[in-house]
């Protein structure tokens, strides 16, 4: 896809379609008005007839424009012109790509960057559009022989006003960042456990490496973590055929002194519960317990396309969760890379074990922060559902930046608490902790058992259970947390 910005008249617009806003009521915005009046009130009339009134996320494509160097116009519904938040302007851009995908239009122009939006500007309007266009336009096509076709949309112009064009371009290159940032998240997350394998996962962070010379890859083996004393990440790849690798992705966009920002993503590539086996129905879904870790990958692909002035190491512990005869028991106790050790319960609640040892590596980087991200507990999904990412941490600061930068790009995460009365729930009579702490807040029993590796360290947790990802007809990954991330990383860089 080709994205560019323009600051062009629309009297003198050669397009094959031109995307115009509308509100509530038929009122037209701005771009609409000057459009109507140089079509012969085209607009006016075909909204007199009905077929359009401007609510919240309507679409009405006219693919007839007389004596217009504007072939077509698609009008998008923005509701009640002053109460248009980032999220409907969200919701309302998705629309317009789908009805623009479904037909066979080759390249667009937006005029959306007219639409008033609460606490938005030009730079956030424009970034938006393109992450949400892109995001239509996404399909998976990887494994597929049939059915798949090339869509016919090449090129989309947004278009602004000439004092906006600086803050337009910032928000375009950030928009294609976070765009391509998330396709790559969306495809590793929807390729198949047998093909997105652990080493496949760390051949993709060599790769983005390569294309960047801010960007090194380094992977751990399973000879390596042993020798650093991970027993509890190796303790899950045991059950497994595929060797359990740690990647390591670094970005150094500042001097070296800077203490890094590091982001750590769960990558357990296939979670069949191990030896406390899942359900089979929707087993399916669980190739989607790497999306912490693609999101990381991406992540770190979009901070060095954008070039932030920032040093940020993000780790994915990578592997499978299998039965097998070699396979963690419940009871098993293992000891972690801390000298802490676990008894585990329950081997389906293995993505705390490989990430516990990472947290504990981590802390040789010296981190200014650290935020992981990962589909932790189908708990979060109970208590949140897919609309908010869950959100722990044991720093205040650093939760609120990052509810504000979720705010921000319509990525948004709920903070649950982390108090010290819930940690009780992980006690063993065995170890020095379980690895679940029994059916109640199990988001909250995880993210426990996190913090207990995090202790001198500013950490947030970030539950992907129910936004990574969605089920049924529509099933596909999300490409979140990408957003979310990319915001907070680029309002620091700001500061
Ligand atoms: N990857 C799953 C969490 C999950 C389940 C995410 C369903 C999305 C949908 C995780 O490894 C897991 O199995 N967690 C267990 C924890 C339990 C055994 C304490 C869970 O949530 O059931
Ligand atoms: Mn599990
Ligand atoms: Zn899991």
């Amino acid at each position: 896809m080709d994205y560019s910005i323009e600051s062009s008249a629309l009297d003198k617009l050669e397009s094959e379609c031109l995307i115009l806003g509308i509100y509530e009521n038929c009122k037209l915005s701005q771009s609409a008005e000057q459009v109507d009046q140089t079509t012969d009130k085209l607009i006016s009339a075909i909204i007199e007839r009905g077929d359009i009134q401007g609510k919240q996320g309507e679409t009405l494509l006219i693919n007839f424009i007389p004596n217009s160097t504007i072939k077509r116009i698609l009008l998008v519904g923005f509701g009640q012109q002053d109460k248009i938040t980032r999220k409907r302007y969200k919701k309302a851009s998705a629309s317009a790509i789908n009805t623009l995908n479904a037909g066979k239009i080759s390249s667009a122009h937006s005029a959306l960057l007219d639409i008033p939006v609460i606490d938005a500007d030009p730079q956030w309007k424009t970034r938006l559009q393109i992450e949400v266009f892109n995001d239509g336009l996404y399909q998976y096509q990887h494994t597929k022989t049939k059915d798949v076709k090339e869509n016919d949309l090449k090129k989309i112009t947004v278009l602004c006003a000439e004092d906006d064009s600086a803050a337009a371009e910032t928000g375009l290159n950030q928009g294609v960042a976070i765009g391509q940032a998330m396709d790559l998240t969306k495809k590793l997350a929807d390729l198949p456990g047998n093909i997105c394998t652990p080493n496949y996962l760390a051949k993709q962070a060599e790769k983005i490496a390569e294309q960047f010379s801010a960007l090194s890859a380094e992977i751990l083996e399973e000879s390596d973590m042993e020798a650093l004393g991970m027993g509890s990440l190796l303790s899950v790849s045991r059950g497994s055929r595929q060797p359990a690798k740690l990647i390591n992705l670094t970005y150094q966009g500042a001097d070296e002194n800077t203490q890094p920002i590091i982001l750590v993503g769960k990558g357990l590539t296939f979670d069949a519960g191990g030896i406390s086996l899942k359900p089979g129905a929707g087993m399916d879904e669980m190739k989607y317990d790497m999306c912490g870790g693609a999101t990381v990958l991406g992540v770190l692909q979009a901070v060095a396309q954008m070039q932030l002035p920032l040093n940020i190491i993000g780790l994915v512990p990578s592997s499978e969760n299998m039965p097998d005869g070699d396979a963690n028991k419940p009871g098993d106790i293992l000891t972690s890379m801390s000298g802490l050790t676990i008894e585990v319960l329950n081997t389906d609640a293995e993505g705390r074990l490989i990430l516990c040892d990472t947290l504990t590596y981590a802390k040789k980087y010296n981190p200014e922060v650290i935020i992981d991200m990962a589909t932790l507990t189908g708990a979060c999904l109970v208590a949140l559902g897919r609309v908010p990412s869950g959100l722990l941490g044991n720093d205040d600061a650093l939760c609120d930046e990052l509810i504000e930068a979720g705010d921000s790009a319509c990525d948004s995460v709920w903070r649950l608490p982390l108090w010290d009365e819930y940690q009780d729930q992980l006690k063993s009579n065995f170890a020095d902790m379980a690895n679940i702490g029994g059916r109640d807040a199990g988001t909250i029993t995880a993210a426990c058992f996190l913090s207990r590796f995090t202790e001198d360290l500013r950490w947030a947790h970030l539950d992907i259970a129910g936004t990574a990802w969605r089920t049924g007809n529509n099933k596909g990954a999300t490409g979140r947390p990408v957003p979310l991330l990319c915001q907070y990383l680029i309002t620091r860089a700001d500061a």
